[in-house]
């Protein structure tokens, strides 16, 4: 980490906490161009925070493996012989070569293409050429195995972090996570489709997760995919019904939210009779969900038709259909990960047409990512220039105007017009991550969800 102690000399806590006013809602534009800023970003969130591996349908088997990222370390997420899944530093350690090259597949063992060295499925160090002739036996193999992620799951989603004192996934995710991976299973079990799409935009990866919760850009931003009539926006907007939560460690869901006083009509309706209200309401309305989804999402958290962010960049699209992972790639560079979900025992037909749909919705070919990506790297492009990164960026919207309630199961909801407080949640919670030193002094430091007014 010594890395992070030099620039730690320039970004000292002070600098970094006058980057962001969340009374003013005034972003410092180097937060999205600044290089050391970067650097300790890949310390202090991303090595340090629970990050998004894999969902469990895309390991079934021992041996099936991928390769993703914590930050910009290169992981082997593979299943075990015992059915465990093991998150693994992508570095032999003889000479540092990278171990596996493949972005995904089934493999018995990893065997480095540079000497020869063959690690386990679980890391050890099996073999070894030369080992009692070259080596005169002087090797330790024990100590040499491949260095270890923690791993821990949620609802059969898996995360690594590479911090020993983080506290359990469960904790992190808190109600808020929980209830955005929740939102993800609200309508039964599910599997991620084969293959993940991967495309990179030149931007700043933390403007790719705050768009998530604007609902402001829509109507303009996505005007021709309304007018091809691809998609209805008054029907998936609800400028006035919108919902933010805001959760521990940077969580938050935005976005339209069904009126309390329309949850309690649903709520004494049997899954039938939710099936056929979906059935009967206009196409492109959100399903309404079973009455089992209150468990995972809560009783506040079933009302949410919005996206929710697992700190620091794991969205979940509306109703849970895709979720796409920003991997940082430099301060300008953003690498998408877009990962298709679909019902588990739907028919094959019917996959192949949500898959069509999905693929024309986000990702590399989907409509609605061509127009943010276009504005997401200029924003980021002007975050460079000496005189356009004085100005800063105004994230005020909403600020003053709305009252966070607090539900039974403990969300913190604000409910009203379209805002930006969950953008403002988001470069609050950055300062925090960004200002700890260590898991304890986040923990003892970091914003509570607000109450009162905001
Ligand atoms: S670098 Fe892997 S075996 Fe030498
Ligand atoms: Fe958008």
């Amino acid at each position: 980490m010594a890395d992070g102690a030099n620039i730690a000399e320039t970004w000292d806590k002070a600098s970094i906490e006058s980057l962001f006013d969340p009374a003013t809602g005034r972003l410092d534009r180097r937060v999205l161009s600044d290089e050391g800023l970067y650097r300790l970003e890949l310390e202090r969130i991303f090595a340090r925070g629970w990050n998004f591996m894999c969902h469990e349908s895309q390991l079934k088997d021992p041996g099936d493996y991928l390769v993703s990222y914590i930050g910009e370390d290169q992981v082997i997420v593979v299943r075990d012989e015992d059915g465990q899944i093991n998150a693994m530093l992508n570095t032999c350690r003889h000479r540092g070569n990278a171990l596996c090259r493949a972005e995904q597949g089934r493999a018995k063992s990893f065997v480095c293409s540079y000497h020869g060295w063959n690690y386990g499925l679980d890391g050890k160090l099996i073999g070894v050429p030369g080992r009692s002739t070259f080596y005169h036996n002087d090797l330790d193999r024990s100590q040499l195995g491949l260095a270890k992620a923690r791993v821990e799951s949620y609802l059969g989603f898996y995360f690594a972090t590479l911090a020993d004192e983080a506290p359990s996934l469960h904790d992190f995710l808190g109600t808020t996570g929980r209830t955005g991976l929740g939102m993800v299973c609200a309508h039964g079990e599910i599997e991620f489709v084969e293959g993940v799409q991967k495309n990179v935009i030149d931007c700043n990866w933390k403007i790719a997760v705050d768009n998530l919760f604007d609902w402001y850009h829509v109507p303009y931003s996505h005007a021709s995919a309304d007018a091809a009539g691809f998609f209805n926006i008054s029907k998936i907007q609800h400028p006035k019904n919108q919902m933010v939560m805001l959760g521990e460690y940077g969580h938050a869901i935005g976005g339209p939210g069904i009126p309390q006083e329309m949850q309690d009509r649903i709520d004494p309706l049997s899954d039938a009779e939710r099936a056929a209200m979906s059935s009967a309401a206009p196409e492109g309305s959100p399903r309404i969900r079973p009455q089992s989804a209150t468990s995972l999402m809560g009783t506040a958290g079933v009302r949410s038709e919005g996206h929710p962010n697992i700190f620091p960049n794991l969205w979940i699209t509306i109703s849970g259909a895709q979720i796409c992972l920003r991997l940082p790639r430099g301060p300008s560079r953003t690498e998408l990960w877009w990962f298709t979900v679909v019902p588990k025992d739907a028919p094959a037909r019917a996959k192949r047409e949500m898959i069509r749909r999905m693929n024309h919705v986000f990702g590399p070919s989907g409509l609605l990512e061509q127009d943010d990506g276009e504005n997401w790297s200029q924003s980021t492009r002007s975050a460079r220039g000496v005189a356009s990164r004085e100005l800063g960026q105004h994230i005020q919207m909403g600020i003053g105007h709305d009252q966070v309630t607090v539900s039974d199961d403990g969300e913190h909801i604000i409910e009203g017009l379209i805002s930006e407080h969950g953008q403002r949640w988001l470069y609050r919670a950055w300062t925090d991550w960004m200002v700890a030193c260590d898991w304890a002094e986040l923990e003892a430091n970091h914003a509570l969800p607000p109450t009162g007014v905001v």
